[in-house]
């Protein structure tokens, strides 16, 4: 059985000294830590610090959200795969609905990103997942095909292993409406099929993680979705309590 993963995507919150405290007030928690995969994707500026705050334990990784293609040049305002391990930092977001839709990035482009970080040694949590308007015009599968596929479409068997798929759907995040268990269900076994035909015999080894409106009142409910393998958490994983919380659920459902 696959461990649950929860991911924390901070987003633009938390200043260096916030985001210090936060892991500072995790590692008190008493969490089952070896029976969970905890990763925290905090802005640049907190990388570094807490880095060193989690050095020589183990009990959770560091990601950031983004990071551009290029190793290093003229690309003012960008950072580099190697900027980014430097830091401690072991995983990436790349594909959230975020930046393709406030900052233009495409297929190609999320493609490019998550190729530069796998084939530079980090991990990557690839985001897919379709509007409201896409779902309501019945192209959720297909929205969710291309995404899927685009990525596939660059890895091997290797660089798979190093791949989480979140599928957050648009209109569920930030809105504090979840999708329901059944659509997070089609989708996740949608993702799985898509991949398992690239890669037969190896899908259920890949951890599909639910990420929209995720918090410590439905995540028992979200957990206890077969299909969903761990969280991708933006709102509620900004306060230490709250986060624990839903760790400590998805832990026990998936352990029973
Ligand atoms: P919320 O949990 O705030 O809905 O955000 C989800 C998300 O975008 C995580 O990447």
């Amino acid at each position: 059985m696959k461990k649950p993963v929860v991911a924390a995507n901070w987003k633009m919150y938390k200043t260096i000294e916030e985001s210090v405290n936060f892991v500072e007030k995790l590692k008190k928690k008493p969490l089952d830590w070896d029976e969970v995969h905890i990763i925290l994707c905090a802005p640049y500026t907190s990388l570094f610090e807490m880095g060193n705050s989690l050095r020589g334990g183990s009990f959770v990784s560091l990601g950031a959200q983004n990071l551009y293609w290029e190793q290093e040049g003229a690309f003012t305002g960008e950072i580099s795969v190697g900027m980014l391990k430097a830091c401690g930092v072991e995983w990436v977001i790349v594909g959230h609905s975020e930046r393709r839709t406030r900052f233009g990035e495409s297929d190609e482009d999320v493609c490019r990103k998550a190729d530069s970080a796998l084939q530079n040694g980090l991990s990557v949590i690839f985001c897919v997942g379709e509007s409201l308007e896409e779902r309501e015009n019945g192209k959720t599968s297909r929205v969710l095909q291309r995404q899927v596929t685009a990525l596939l479409s660059q890895l091997n068997e290797q660089l798979l292993r190093m791949v989480v798929i979140a599928y957050e759907p648009i209109w569920a995040i930030g809105t504090g409406l979840h999708a329901t268990s059944d659509q997070i269900e089609e989708s996740h076994r949608l993702i799985r099929g898509i991949i398992e035909e690239e890669f037969v015999g190896i899908s259920g080894e890949v951890s599909i993680l639910y990420g929209g409106s995720v918090n410590s009142g439905n995540c028992r409910e979200l957990s206890e979705v077969s299909e969903v393998n761990g969280f991708l958490i933006g709102g509620a994983s900004l306060d230490a309590d709250q986060f624990a919380e839903i760790v400590t659920t998805i832990t026990e459902v998936k352990k029973e």
